[in-house]
């Protein structure tokens, strides 16, 4: 459902609920919490035990609690207006870079690069990395990457979705379904 918007209200209630939870629990929460908080002030108005009460069985809490930290930041100071440069969104309280790129690459289309566990797994097989996926190095390896091919992408929302997509359906742990790949023949695994 998330797909059917370009607010990046929903789209960011949705990524975060996406970090450690499969999209099929996700849906019946997303539509309950935007049910509860349709716009980000209702959110920010909200009472803390309301909103954790709509986070009940998702888990990670501090995801809610930082949401609701958030919401109130955007609707408070900076108007309601979402920030739309990356630099800006980084400040508000819980947005990592990975939410970050997301939000401004769905929401607004702009070339932001992500990387998720998907993203680590794609471009590490892509490229064929050795070392510890979680090293520095490697880390910031996989950022240039994911910022090099959003920048060459005809549209940055489909691109950062289809790669994660593609890690997800295609290029998945265990066995890949590398017959069903469209970069096999580039791919150095
Ligand atoms: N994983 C998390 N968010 C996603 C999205 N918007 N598209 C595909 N995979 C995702």
């Amino acid at each position: 459902p998330w797909r059917e918007t370009r607010d990046p209200y929903p789209i960011w209630i949705s990524e975060v609920m996406l970090q450690q939870t499969q999209v099929t629990t996700v849906i019946p929460y997303y539509e309950k919490f935007l049910h509860l908080f349709p716009r980000i002030q209702d959110l920010a108005n909200a009472p803390t035990e309301k909103v954790l009460s709509a986070w009940a069985g998702l888990g990670y809490y501090s995801r809610a609690r930082n949401l609701h930290k958030a919401a109130k930041v955007i609707s408070w100071k900076l108007q309601g207006e979402f920030p739309q440069e990356r630099e800006a969104l980084l400040q508000v309280p819980g947005i990592g870079p990975y939410t970050a790129g997301a939000v401004l690459s769905i929401a607004f289309d702009k070339p932001v690069p992500l990387v998720d566990g998907n993203v680590e797994r794609v471009f590490s097989r892509l490229f064929a990395i050795t070392d510890p996926i979680k090293d520095r190095a490697v880390q910031k390896q996989l950022w240039k990457y994911a910022e090099a091919s959003v920048l060459l992408a005809e549209s940055p929302r489909v691109f950062n979705q289809a790669l994660m997509e593609l890690g997800a359906l295609v290029c998945t742990k265990g066995t890949p379904r590398c017959g069903n790949c469209p970069i096999q023949t580039f791919c150095q695994a």
